[in-house]
């Protein structure tokens, strides 16, 4: 159940390698809340490893199970879900956000994101082309509209994981919607 204007999710949204799933994951124990990882959650679903189901199934599958996966987690309450860097990019996705989700984009620059991205592992697979560089920054400039539409955004860049998931449960204070329960000690 929503209990009137308070936050009952936290919803992260950016490109590959903004520290969705880091960030998230910290937030989720300070907050006292579970934590779930759509790529984490897809990769359960179908038994294989992301690249492996962009390669032996297509990205239109894996699309259709990461929308299953939003439907089934949007609505959940104490809970912090790190998208997927395509899950907002579709109209009405982020308008449609159920009440009490605090959306917030993680910014990062293409750049980076490569980096990062680069550091991680195997390569996302939107990004195995001859010139990722440009691809990425072709990506992120089609899906800035879609993350920008978050009811906040943090740059990345201007701290290590645990500092910007403190500064979300500020944020989340400030906006002085409250939690829908007590925080644990921090420690
Ligand atoms: C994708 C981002 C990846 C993963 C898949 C597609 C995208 O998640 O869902 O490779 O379309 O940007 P991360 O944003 O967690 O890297």
């Amino acid at each position: 159940m929503e209990s009137g204007g308070r936050f009952e999710r936290v919803l992260l949204v950016g490109f590959m390698g903004s520290g969705k799933t880091r960030v998230g994951r910290l937030l989720s124990k300070r907050l006292g809340w579970a934590f779930v990882d759509f790529d984490e959650e897809i990769s359960k679903r179908t038994g294989l490893p992301i690249p492996a189901i962009f390669s032996e199934h297509g990205e239109g599958f894996f699309r259709q199970v990461e929308d299953q996966v939003g439907l089934d987690f949007l609505r959940a309450s104490r809970v912090v879900l790190a998208s997927g860097g395509g899950w907002p990019v579709r109209p009405g996705r982020m308008e449609g956000l159920a009440r009490g989700t605090f959306s917030v984009w993680l910014k990062v620059t293409a750049e980076e994101a490569l980096r990062r991205a680069a550091a991680e592992g195997p390569i996302r697979p939107l990004l195995q082309v001859s010139d990722p560089l440009e691809r990425a920054r072709c990506l992120l400039a089609e899906r800035e509209p879609f993350y920008r539409k978050a009811q906040a955004a943090i740059d990345s860049s201007t701290g290590g994981p645990d500092e910007l998931a403190e500064r979300i449960v500020k944020m989340m204070y400030e906006m002085g919607l409250g939690l829908s329960g007590p925080l644990p000690p921090h420690k």
